[in-house]
């Protein structure tokens, strides 16, 4: 059964419990493409969605609630085995439920099993609310990057070592 913005615009706190947390599937991409469209200023390329969880599977998850996509976070592995953030984001509606927070838990446990020595990633200086996710997560702004988005805006290298942080259990 699929939930309309009027209810949920009702009810705008929905119990954790019933958010899944599972890996993307190709059939996700269009819901994961209308929640980018809603949550950022700069979009990526066309298909890029589709060629990163060609190669990401394990680390391109999604959060579902009553069937649909409500977030996503895109992450990888890198040579240097940084487990970077690519991306998150939740839909509008169903921000502040904790669902960013168990993305971010869920991805970086996947990151550390498959080797990662630590975790980074790039925020702009303005996102308040995305840097006191990660800095509930462990993360410290490690260096700003001038200029970094399109537009002009500086970002934040933010970074926790795996050693840091103590997992989900
Ligand atoms: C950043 C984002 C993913 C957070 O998702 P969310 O589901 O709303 O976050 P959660 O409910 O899990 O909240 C986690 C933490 O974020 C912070 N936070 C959440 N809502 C907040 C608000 N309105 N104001 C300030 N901090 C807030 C809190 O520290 C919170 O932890 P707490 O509940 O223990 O205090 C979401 O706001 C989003 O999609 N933003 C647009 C896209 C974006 O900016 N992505 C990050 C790019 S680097």
């Amino acid at each position: 059964m699929s939930v309309s913005s009027k209810e949920l615009a009702a009810h705008k706190r929905i119990p954790l419990g019933m958010v899944i947390i599972r890996p993307a599937k190709l059939f996700d991409l269009p819901e994961i493409s209308r929640i980018e469209v809603k949550s950022f200023r700069e979009k990526y390329p066309r298909g890029i969605f589709m060629v990163f969880l060609e190669n990401n599977p394990g680390t391109f998850l999604v959060a579902e609630y009553n069937g649909r996509v409500v977030g996503y976070v895109m992450a990888y592995l890198r040579p240097d085995l940084e487990g970077h953030i690519m991306s998150i984001a939740v839909d509008p509606e169903y921000r502040g439920n904790g669902i960013g927070k168990a993305l971010m838990l869920e991805v970086m446990e996947r990151l550390v099993k498959k080797g990662a020595q630590y975790i980074g990633l790039e925020v702009r200086v303005s996102n308040e609310r995305a840097i006191k996710l990660y800095e509930g997560l462990g993360f410290r702004k490690v260096k700003r990057i001038i200029g970094y988005y399109a537009d002009g805006e500086d970002a934040y290298y933010m970074m926790v070592p795996a050693r840091e942080w103590g997992g989900i259990s």
